[in-house]
């Protein structure tokens, strides 16, 4: 996730506009900054590594000539976050300025088929290829228009992008395009702007159009034209007043981080599905390899592991060992070695317990993986191969949008490696695989139809003095999430276990009404004994809430509250749905209980602390 922002007015200076614009888009990404004005037939261009106040003190970002300009702030996805890799990026001549946020996947043909050509590429980025393959286009065709060069450059990319070019072949207009990222325009009296969101052109106008995938836009002061990029037909559509603060809108009207981030995730998953499959394949090629393999985390990232050695089990037939990381050191540090593999994961890549564990495990020759959210992080200099989740900054304390992606891209390379070693069937393969792709989807469906229900046990249950969530298989890591989001959020007293534990002990704080969460997806054989451990607690007077699949009229029999997640789910990817409610029901049950989720007591986003 990065912020673009484009400006072009009838006179004044656009870069401390954008300047301005780009600190409110901050929230989207913070790694590195960049400005291109355009004036006197060239483009200027102003960009650093860093935060945007600390690249302003270096270079000025408002000193720059020129009433049109484009800019970015990032969050780096490929290429390191260094000044060469910020944006914006230019072709060969220094004529055409891009910037974009959202993830090019064809790049690496589409770089090496320019390369070919003659072209220099000087960053690590996908974004680059854009301004080359529009010099191209020129090249080919001098008389073309620049939309003519953009949309033969955009229908030649595969993947997601909001983008923002100028070039100094036609000085007076942006062009800016959308797909899978969002893209809005802001229209002044004498000034136009697109950008990622509104927040960051509210303090200047409140008219906004909003921008479809498949659109290619035309700005001029004042003034824009939407094309749709199929066909070029002309699509009419009326600016409206949005009525937003300026701190409604920097939650893109949201009341709390939370809440945006665990909506977002239909994107985020979309985003993450889309992980660099250069990275998966060498990732599983060092867990084909390896002798032992320890997935290592904290809090949540560990629940993301434990639900991963279930996938690794089940798909690749490999056994992996989840460890918190805080423990690492006393269980394992005498005796890994230099056969030993550690796949660490981390949102931030700087949690110290995690790092302590990888530096323990470097010092004794072990190989290191990184899964992170945070490319620059620590995590992805230690790690000899690491992956970038993709899921944008999360802001909000409590984890939730990186779970479901870090979910995603374990279940990825969970099935990378049973490719590899061959020991699931190419049918079952191809209907995970699919499936997989679904889950945007079926995330998007349970936010819909299922937050008013939440909504309403968040209200039921918001005084019970404790909550039990129990889960089998796979989804024991669901019962655990589901228990930390609500304790950390709602400060409500919760244990999880394994549903099959419940009966060693846990069963005796059973009293009438006791609210017991049962994770209950119905493929896979976990359902059926689940049903015995429900019929257990319903027996001792328990109030069943259950998170089901639609057509379990079953277990919906059995339950005083349920909430549905459509059918037909395989069970090793599952916590990626299932997960969803409890999520929301962490965060009603703290606006229930009078709580800010967005700031829970004692928590800190990274604990860089041992
Ligand atoms: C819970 C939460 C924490 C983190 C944990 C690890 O909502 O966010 O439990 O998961 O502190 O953080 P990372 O993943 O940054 O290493």
């Amino acid at each position: 996730m990065c912020g673009i922002f484009g400006c072009i007015m009838k006179k004044g200076n656009a870069a401390p506009v954008i300047h301005a614009s780009l600190k409110r888009l901050e929230y989207r990404g913070y790694d590195s900054v960049g400005i291109a004005t355009l004036t006197n037939g060239e483009i200027t261009i102003k960009k650093d590594q860093g935060k945007i106040d600390d690249v302003h003190k270096l270079v000025n970002l408002d000193d720059m000539a020129g009433n049109i300009g484009i800019g970015h702030t990032r969050w780096a996805t490929h290429g390191a976050p260094l000044k060469v890799n910020a944006h914006p990026h230019v072709d060969c001549t220094g004529k055409i300025a891009v910037v974009h946020n959202g993830i090019i996947e064809n790049y690496n043909e589409l770089r090496n088929e320019l390369e070919n050509a003659g072209h220099q590429f000087v960053s690590k980025t996908d974004t680059e290829v854009v301004p080359h393959l529009i010099e191209e286009a020129f090249k080919k065709n001098p008389a073309w228009t620049l939309t003519e060069a953009v949309i033969d450059t955009i229908k030649k990319l595969c993947g997601s992008y909001a983008l923002a070019v100028i070039s100094t072949k036609e000085p007076e207009k942006i062009l800016c395009a959308r797909n899978e990222s969002p893209l809005i325009l802001g229209i002044g009296k004498d000034a136009s702007y697109c950008a990622s969101d509104l927040t960051a052109f509210l303090p200047m106008t409140n008219k906004a159009v909003l921008i479809n995938d498949g659109e290619l836009v035309t700005l001029t002061p004042g003034k824009y034209e939407i094309k749709r990029i199929q066909d070029g037909s002309k699509v009419v559509r009326e600016p409206k007043v949005i009525d937003w603060s300026p701190e409604m809108a920097v939650k893109t009207g949201y009341p709390h981080f939370m809440i945006k981030e665990i909506h977002e995730q239909p994107a985020t998953l979309r985003n993450t599905l889309r992980a660099q499959e250069h990275y998966l394949d060498l990732i599983s090629t060092f867990l084909d390899r390896a002798t032992e393999v320890y997935l290592v985390a904290c809090g949540t990232s560990y629940h993301a592991c434990l639900a991963a050695s279930y996938m690794f089990s089940k798909l690749a037939f490999l056994p992996t060992y989840p460890v918190y990381a805080s423990e690492f050191v006393e269980q394992h540090g005498k005796s890994v070695n230099i056969d030993s593999t550690i796949l660490a994961v981390s949102q931030s890549g700087e949690t110290a317990d995690t790092l302590g564990a990888v530096t323990c495990s470097q010092q004794r020759a072990a190989t290191i993986l990184g899964l992170t959210n945070t490319v620059g992080s620590t995590l992805t200099r230690v790690s000899r191969v690491y992956i970038g989740q993709q899921s944008g900054p999360e802001i909000g304390v409590a984890a939730t949008k990186t779970f479901t992606s870090q979910l995603s891209v374990l279940a990825q390379l969970a099935l990378r490696l049973s490719t590899k070693r061959g020991k699931v069937s190419q049918d079952e393969m191809d209907y995970l695989a699919e499936k997989l792709e679904t889950i945007p989807q079926v995330v998007e469906t349970i936010i819909l139809t299922q937050e008013e229900k939440v909504k309403a046990l968040a209200k039921k249950y918001k005084d019970a003095k404790i909550f039990f969530f129990l889960g089998r298989g796979i989804n024991t890591a669901t019962a655990f999430e589901g228990r930390l989001k609500l304790m950390e959020i709602a400060y409500m007293p919760a244990i999880a276990f394994p549903a099959g534990e419940s009966k060693h002990g846990p069963i005796s704080l059973i009293e009438p009404g006791f609210p017991v969460v049962f994770i209950c997806p119905k493929d896979g054989v976990t359902h059926k004994t689940l049903i015995g451990n429900i019929q257990e607690m319903k027996a001792r007077g328990a109030s069943i809430i259950s998170i089901i699949e639609e057509d379990d009229e079953e277990v919906k029999a059995m339950s005083d509250d349920y909430i549905e997640i459509p059918k037909g789910i395989p069970e090793v990817i599952s916590p990626i749905p299932f997960i969803i409610p409890l999520q929301l029901l962490a965060y009603y049950m703290a606006i229930e209980r009078g709580i800010n989720p967005d700031m829970p007591r004692n928590l800190a986003k990274s604990v860089t602390v041992k």
